[in-house]
């Protein structure tokens, strides 16, 4: 929802922003201007170079890091730093919160702070970011147009089993914090990673190549891929921002009297028309 559609009533505001996932590089200009204009920004991002650098171009900034604490529920987390934002939006400051990634992807409180300010009557509205989606389509080489992608968080994926399809791209995040509602950085993941593993081995071949994907967070440093078969899994090297990518199985199926009857029938007869791995997934480092 933008503040278009409000008629806000108080003074104070709140724009929630993205910092991308690479230091800095990832900003965009209009969050920039967001954070530069803004009263007070509050901001949640892993990185300590992003905090250093958004306090130097708004000193009146603070860091929402320490709502995060060992073995607190993340739930208690997300209410805090909703509460925290809505507060300093109640002053009547003009609010600039700064998430990584996309503010607005897999991000709870953002969405949150932003239904309840403008129940509370107040401007509020969220400007686009780079999410680790974006960075892995840009590393890996894929494009969801080619035939589809889903996207679901790994402990969601378990517990709905959602129906998806092995024909389009499938994209887990969130898979080095299964079933963990707390906050636990070290918690031993390889139970949970298993207990995954052994999900998708009902629906692909153990060989089934799968990417484990961590995007770079620094300019210095390069994105880890680590390309291995299904079966590996649960040996893998998995940290709180491994995101796993399963590329498609290989269907050459379509429906030809769709074709016909959108007049593609001999067109795609004569390119011989088929989904190809190498056309689907160019990336080809180890
Ligand atoms: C709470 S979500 C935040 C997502 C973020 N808002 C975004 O737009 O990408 C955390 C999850 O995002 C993914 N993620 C975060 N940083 C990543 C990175 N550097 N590389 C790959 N995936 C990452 C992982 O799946 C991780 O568990």
């Amino acid at each position: 929802m933008s503040d278009d559609n409000t008629k806000p009533t108080k003074k104070g505001s709140l724009i929630i922003v993205g910092s991308g996932i690479e230091a800095i590089r990832q900003f965009t200009l209009e969050s920039r201007e967001a954070v530069e204009q803004a009263d007070k920004v509050l901001y949640h991002i892993p990185d300590e170079i992003s905090g250093i650098w958004i306090s130097k171009i708004n000193p009146n900034s603070e860091s929402l890091l320490d709502c995060y604490v060992q073995g607190k529920p993340r739930s208690d987390a997300y209410n805090e730093m909703t509460e925290r934002t809505l507060r300093y939006v109640r002053q009547g400051l003009d609010v600039c919160v700064v998430y990584y990634g996309h503010p607005g992807v897999f991000v709870t409180p953002s969405h949150e702070s932003i239904r309840r300010a403008l129940a509370e009557g107040f401007r509020a509205k969220m400007l686009p970011g780079i999410s680790a989606e974006d960075c892995l389509f840009a590393n890996l080489g894929i494009d969801p147009s080619t035939c589809g992608c889903q996207s679901f968080e790994a402990t969601y994926f378990l517990l709905h089993a959602p129906r998806f399809d092995t024909s389009s791209h499938l994209i887990l995040w969130q898979i080095g914090t299964i079933g963990d509602t707390s906050y636990n950085p070290s918690r031993n993941l390889k139970p949970s990673v298993i207990v995954l593993a052994d999900f998708l081995k009902k629906y692909y071949d153990p060989n089934h190549e799968v990417f484990l994907y961590e995007a770079s967070q620094y300019v210095i440093c390069e994105p880890v891929i680590q390309r291995l078969a299904l079966s590996k899994l649960a040996t893998a090297y998995i940290t709180g921002i491994s995101t796993l990518y399963i590329p498609p199985k290989l269907t050459e199926s379509f429906d030809l009297g769709m074709a016909n009857k959108l007049g593609l029938g001999s067109e795609l007869k004569a390119t011989n028309f088929h989904f190809s791995f190498k056309k689907l997934l160019h990336f080809t480092g180890k």
